[in-house]
């Protein structure tokens, strides 16, 4: 029954080679992501510069008696070179005292926000996890203006020039993979064991960082609705027109012009899912989140799921019909789970992602 749902959907074939010939072995697959992030970087959301060689990071404060005592408390301020000089950002981070090399929850986090309104900071530090949370906007500004915030500092003229250049999605990716960066160099994470979770619109930028960057284990891409994880033809919610026209800086300009025509688009959104992999995906969506489009989201990591099975693993583990709210499908390496409610990350999430993590990379 749901195979037969996606295969209304026409997408594009996720396994198939730009020259028409077929993905079939693990050595192939590394060429057909290669042709999917471009495809993406160029038709959605831009391409990203050059990574900086030179990602630092410096303590700001820090309190070692945090989360009733548990944890110790950074801030931190990591730089990088851009073309016009140093851009700095600062990170927030909790690490439970008695753990060393510890797993990693990123956090991608809206500002003042009431979406976030689950952070279980402190079940997280008692099963043994170390995490971060950044303010998205200390990034870029979530506004179509590419002069300020890290946008600027690659800016040629007054403005983007041309239709391939990156927005405000491919910036604050970018900046979580700077994250990455100092990750590397701290002895006490294991930056091996590093999850990152967005919601909404962080949630496509925890996917498209993911998809691009193989440092990161897990990617928890949580109501992400259209141009995250959930598939354009046939979307329930929110159209390309929608999105391109209420938040065109999130995109490349090229991708304006897929707006009322996304059958005729030469991609579909399970194939960046699909470029997270072999890694972990965990795709969630809320039961009655119907501008997301919770069927399509669930689709889309049914067609991502293909590419785990031909390299020998599992992908995503679930019966022949549309799953039950409350329901965590987590057995395979691209998991799924549905809330009964709206817009938001909660604690069902949360658990699922400490439970995904243990299961996979601590017991
Ligand atoms: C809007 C937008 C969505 C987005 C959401 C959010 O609703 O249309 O695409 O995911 O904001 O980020 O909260």
């Amino acid at each position: 029954m749901i195979q037969e749902e996606l295969k209304n959907r026409n997408l594009p074939k996720l396994l198939q080679m730009n020259d028409g010939t077929l993905c079939n072995t693990a050595t192939l697959w590394e060429k057909r992501r290669a042709e999917i992030l471009d495809l993406f970087s160029r038709e959605v959301y831009g391409y990203m510069p050059t990574p900086p060689t030179d990602t630092t990071y410096h303590i700001i404060s820090t309190y070692d008696d945090a989360v009733a005592g548990f944890a110790i408390y950074y801030r931190i301020r990591i730089t990088f070179s851009t073309p016009k000089g140093p851009f700095s950002f600062d990170v927030e981070f909790y690490t439970p005292k008695t753990v060393i090399h510890v797993p990693l929850l990123l956090h991608l986090q809206f500002n003042d926000s009431p979406l976030h309104r689950v952070y279980p900071v402190e079940d997280i530090i008692k099963n043994g996890f170390a995490t971060m949370l950044v303010r998205y906007c200390d990034i870029m500004p979530d506004k179509n203006d590419f002069s300020q915030g890290l946008a600027g500092m690659y800016l040629k003229g007054n403005q983007r020039e041309s239709p391939t250049e990156w927005g405000a999605i491919g910036c604050w990716a970018f900046a979580a993979s700077r994250i990455m960066d100092v990750i590397e160099t701290m002895d006490f994470i294991d930056s091996k064991r590093v999850a990152i979770i967005g919601h909404s619109r962080l949630g496509k930028t925890a996917m498209w960082c993911a998809a691009n960057d193989k440092r990161f284990a897990l990617a928890v891409i949580n109501a992400s609705g259209n141009t995250g994880a959930s598939l354009s033809r046939g979307n329930e919610g929110e159209t390309i027109e929608d999105i391109t026209k209420m938040f065109p800086h999130w995109f490349c300009e090229n991708y304006y012009k897929y707006a009322n025509h996304e059958s005729e688009a030469p991609f579909d959104q399970h194939e960046i899912v699909a470029a997270i992999a072999p890694r972990g995906v965990y795709i969630c969506s809320g039961d009655s989140d119907m501008w997301a489009g919770p069927k399509s989201e669930f689709l889309c990591a049914l067609a991502a799921s293909p590419v785990y099975e031909m390299l020998g693993l599992k992908g995503l583990v679930t019966p022949d019909a549309f799953p039950l709210s409350e329901t965590c499908m987590g057995d395979g390496l691209l998991a799924y789970s549905v809330h009964s409610g709206g817009h938001y990350i909660g604690r069902f999430e949360w658990e699922n992602i400490m439970k995904l993590m243990k299961n996979r990379y601590i017991n």
